[in-house]
């Protein structure tokens, strides 16, 4: 499942984090990509010492950490590093699948919010493969896409202006794709079930199958 997740930032929030961004120091993205991805990976990424950057990166993590329909889709059980990238005319990063393990945890999922306006830049479009083909995806600022780290991606080459965005890793409860989907839509429905009809017997065992479910799957 790949989700599209809209405003996650307020445009006033937009705008204070683009503003500071233009203090950070960048570097070449390479550094921290796997042996494989480094020779296909074009982007500036912020210094991992950089002051600036640091102060937006928890920002924007507390904003994610908090927000009601990334903890559906995702469930998380931790979140990762979380990086502003940068892409300027000519920059891009080719296709590759992320790092299984980061430091101490597993990618589940990916996600990258954007930031820089889309009028703004040409290109630049996170691209994800899947069997029944490609997507890609180029939201507004402050919109966020999810999908899982199992899968071959990449940003198209940006060939003007420039692309701003924060991306990032989360280690789910729920490891497989598949049950995570379930989990998500089966909460979905009981949810809206509990607002319609309230707590009844079909709410009751709809929430047990649910519950059930998450204990079965989970790995806390
Ligand atoms: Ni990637």
């Amino acid at each position: 499942m790949i989700i599209c997740i809209g405003e996650v930032l307020s445009r006033t929030e937009i705008a204070e984090i683009v503003g500071a961004a233009e203090k950070i120091r960048f570097v070449d993205g390479g550094s921290t990509a796997g042996w494989a991805a480094r020779t296909v990976k074009a982007n500036l990424q912020a210094a991992a010492d950089d002051p600036t950057a640091l102060a937006l990166e928890a920002r924007i993590r507390r904003r994610l950490e908090a927000h009601p329909v990334v903890a559906l889709a995702a469930r998380p059980r931790r979140f990762g590093p979380l990086l502003l990238s940068r892409y300027e005319a000519g920059r891009g990063y080719g296709r590759h699948v992320d790092d299984a393990i980061m430091g101490e945890m597993r990618s589940d999922l990916s996600f990258t919010l954007f930031l820089s306006d889309p009028a703004g830049y040409e290109g630049g479009e996170l691209v994800v493969e899947s069997p029944a083909g490609e997507q890609a995806f180029k939201l507004e600022p402050g919109h966020l896409v999810l999908y899982p780290s199992t899968t071959l991606h990449r940003v198209e080459t940006v060939t003007r202006g420039v692309r701003l965005a924060a991306v990032g890793w989360i280690q789910s409860l729920v490891r497989e794709p598949d049950r995570r989907e379930l989990l998500f839509e089966l909460d979905t429905a009981r949810r809206r079930l509990f607002d319609e009809q309230g707590k009844g017997e079909v709410f009751d065992l709809v929430d047990k199958s649910f519950r059930n479910l998450l204990r079965m799957w989970a790995e806390p």
